[in-house]
């Protein structure tokens, strides 16, 4: 039996055949709500389940109680609001009660809302809670501040899913991970994030997992990214070429996680390890600085933060893992906690380190990142600069 999603229903707002028809001829006349990429991403992922048990963008009493207590109004762990920016024209147009149509940027449909309560977001102390900053020069907060002043609460149903451009096959619902991992008769499923291309560390985390796990459930997350993250293509040849080389394809899943990166560290964790509940997963990997960005949060704060929950509410189990490196006296991978030697042997590149040398044309070691990885890297990196 398959692990109880978030809430305990896998929510599904996703509207078909007739009922969907009677949508689209209803949006014609209703108030329109235009929606950014990520607002979209956030549609898409209440509406197919990712995100349960969220039905639609949180009213104020689920934003504030996220904010305060890391919890929806009703006591469910949550972490990270999810929320509707209106504009003051869009805002006055709606009326509460009655219903509005959500369009992307480029005024295709999407889906509907339900317009439950327009109010107005508390930025600072958003900022100052979920991203422990209020610094504008952390992406998630400059974010925050970006957004349009109004939010609109209520329940969504989506008419039409955005197609993505790229990797149309690796997009799928949380209904379909779960069918796939009850196929491959997993029980113990692994979960990963990320967002960059998979290094010996990372691999090395996924590969302790799987030893005491059925499979690893690589789900890399595609949704908007900060300017200098390594764009998805680049990062999806990468998952590419290290599953079909060194994974056993049996043993091994991967599918896209189209959500924004918020650069939360800690709040993301929780919400990051919620969510791949949803999509099938017992387990679910944190490691060193989990979604952070610059020094914004200690490198165990996003495991440290798990503390604050029982077991229970979360239902996925979180693996912590230590900051790992390559040790060239063990002559393989470990961590403080499993290797003795001094930090002279062991080959550790920070993020602007690694950057630096693919830029200049310089092949990382072979024991930060795997030789056919560095090559995708170094061609992306001479082809943009
Ligand atoms: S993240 O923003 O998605 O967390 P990244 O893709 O770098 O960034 O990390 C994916 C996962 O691997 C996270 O759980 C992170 O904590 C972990 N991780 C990355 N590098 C290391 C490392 N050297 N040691 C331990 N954990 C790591």
């Amino acid at each position: 039996m398959s692990i109880e999603p978030h809430g305990g229903i896998l929510i599904d707002r996703q509207l078909l055949g007739e009922v969907r028809q009677k949508a689209i001829e209803e949006a014609a006349a209703l108030p329109r709500i235009i929606l950014d990429a990520w607002e979209v991403s956030d549609l898409e992922l209440i509406a197919n389940g990712a995100f349960s048990p969220l039905e639609g963008f949180m009213n104020k009493a689920d934003y504030n109680s996220v904010i305060n207590n890391m919890r929806l109004s009703n006591g469910t762990v949550w972490t990270i609001p999810i929320v509707l920016g209106v504009t003051p024209y869009e805002a006055e147009q709606l009326t509460l009660g009655e219903r509005a149509g959500l369009y992307s940027e480029d005024e295709t449909l999407l889906g509907l809302i339900e317009v439950e309560e327009i109010y107005d977001g508390d930025k600072s102390l958003e900022a100052e809670k979920v991203y422990r900053t209020t610094e504008e020069a952390h992406p998630g907060v400059k974010r925050v501040y970006q957004r349009d002043a109004k939010l609109l609460g209520g329940k969504i149903s989506l008419i039409n899913r955005t197609e993505p451009k790229l990797f149309p096959e690796m997009y799928l619902n949380p209904v379909e991970t779960r069918r796939i991992f009850e196929e491959k008769g997993w029980k113990r499923i692994v979960a990963f994030q990320t967002r960059n291309p998979i290094h010996r560390a990372h691999e090395y985390l996924q590969k302790c997992a799987m030893e005491i796990c059925d499979g690893l459930f690589l789900n890399p997350l595609v949704g908007e990214t900060k300017d200098d993250d390594i764009p998805v293509p680049v990062r999806v040849e990468c998952y590419n070429i290290l599953l079909e080389k060194y994974f056993p394809p049996d043993r091994a899943f991967m599918s896209a996680f189209p959500a924004a990166m918020r650069y939360a560290g800690p709040r993301e964790a929780v919400f990051h390890a919620i969510v791949r509940k949803n999509y099938g997963a017992t387990h679910f990997i944190v490691g060193r600085d989990h979604a952070g960005v610059g020094s914004y949060y200690g490198t165990y704060d996003a495991q440290l933060i798990f503390d604050n929950f029982r077991p229970g509410e979360l239902g996925i189990t979180p693996l912590f893992f230590e900051h790992t490196f390559y040790c060239k006296v063990c002559g393989g991978m470990g961590s403080a906690k499993s290797c003795p030697h001094d930090k002279e042997h062991h080959v550790f590149l920070s993020g602007t380190m690694v950057r630096e040398m693919l830029s200049s044309g310089e092949t990382p070691p072979e024991e930060f990142t795997r030789r056919e990885i560095a090559q995708v890297l170094m061609n992306y990196y001479r082809k943009s600069s």
